[in-house]
């Protein structure tokens, strides 16, 4: 598969990635190299990943606590405290191999230590490879608000190897799948379409369905790096997504919700505003809901929450003074950005999400 160039970055795949990360390591000269890892990576990808550099590099592993809730500032601390303590220098490189917290994180730690060191993202998650690691958007949580702090830097290059998928559970794989929906839904009718037939899909069509994810994501970020216009289509599910993924977070008596279950139940949603306030038709509005849920199980949203949730739509990193933009679609294929939409809508948006 031809790697995808992007304006400071390029994305590898397959046995490819291992050729051009020991060219780069060969070349680049770097005074140490920081593998950082979770404890799920640690143990299910590290020693796949170390077995396939073919020299021998002053390499140290820095492992952190899996899961959202460490996506924070002091996980941060704790990764600069040891760069520092293992002498790094800027001229240390940085590989993260986990998903999207770790290569969000990692980007972060990266982009900020002594202003800036190289990094690497290397996806072990679906969620990581068509998303998250792509596109140099980097940064941690800010208590429960999602991706609050951060920079836009890209990576030296991304290495996409679906071998490391094998250890990854289903709902893992299910919240990459949401993403790859996305994709369809912003950019291309035919790809959701052949995304929307799960039962035509072969594992072997696998790698061209995230080459094809990444080359989507890639044509938007090449355009629009920092999200000034088109880059906030990628935000289409995510205004209500994020402001659901939120509310669970902290709300340990609700069900836990992987991101890309919440971003499902926003695409649902903002489908259905599409179709109320732009040309979505209610075939194509049936289709979306159908074919999220049969993926993501329905979830119950107490009404009483619904008011709690829009309340934290406030902190959309969308919003301009003080106004919520959501992103809309026109039609399957084709969206549009900075939308306003009623209060009202977006409580009819729930009570359509809880009728299905
Ligand atoms: N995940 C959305 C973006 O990279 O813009």
């Amino acid at each position: 598969m031809k790697p995808i160039v992007s304006k400071d970055s390029v994305v590898y795949f397959g046995q490819e990635c291992y050729t051009a990360l020991n060219s780069y390591l060969d070349k680049a000269n770097h005074s140490k190299i920081c593998i950082l890892v979770d404890s799920n990576t640690h143990e299910s990808c590290l020693s796949l990943f170390m077995s396939k550099i073919e020299k021998e590099y002053d390499i140290e592993i820095i492992e952190i606590e899996a899961g959202e809730i460490h996506k924070n500032i002091e996980t941060c601390s704790g990764i600069w405290n040891a760069l520092s303590e293992l002498g790094f220098d800027r001229k240390g490189l940085m590989i993260n191999l986990g998903g999207g917290v770790v290569t969000d994180l990692g980007g972060f730690v990266a982009c900020t230590y002594k202003r800036g060191i190289n990094y690497i993202n290397v996806p072990t998650s679906l969620l990581a490879m068509v998303d998250a690691s792509v596109g140099g958007k980097t940064g941690v949580d800010l208590g429960n608000l999602k991706n609050m702090v951060g920079v836009i830097s890209e990576s030296e290059m991304v290495l996409v190897d679906t071998e490391y998928l094998g250890t990854l559970p289903v709902e893992q794989m299910c919240s990459g799948f949401a993403e790859m929906l996305k994709h369809g839904l912003i950019q291309d009718r035919l790809y959701w379409e052949k995304l929307s037939d799960l039962s035509k899909l072969e594992l072997d069509d696998l790698d061209q369905m995230i080459y094809d994810s990444v080359v989507i994501k890639n044509n938007i970020v090449f355009e629009d790096p920092t999200e000034q216009n088109i880059r906030k289509y990628l935000n289409f599910g995510h205004t209500l997504g994020h402001a659901i993924e939120s509310f669970y977070l902290t709300h340990p008596s609700k069900p836990t919700l992987l991101h890309g279950e919440a971003i499902a139940i926003g695409m649902i949603m903002e489908a259905f505003i599409s179709s109320a306030l732009l040309s979505v038709t209610s075939d194509d509005l049936q289709q979306i809901s159908e074919v999220i849920l049969a993926t993501f199980p329905k979830i119950e949203i107490d009404p009483k929450d619904y008011q709690k949730i829009i309340a934290l739509l406030i902190h959309d990193k969308k919003n301009e003074k003080g106004t919520i933009l959501f992103v809309l679609l026109h039609t399957i294929g084709e969206a549009k950005y900075n939308c306003i939409v009623p209060d009202e809508l977006i409580l009819k948006a729930f009570d359509y999400y809880g009728s299905l």
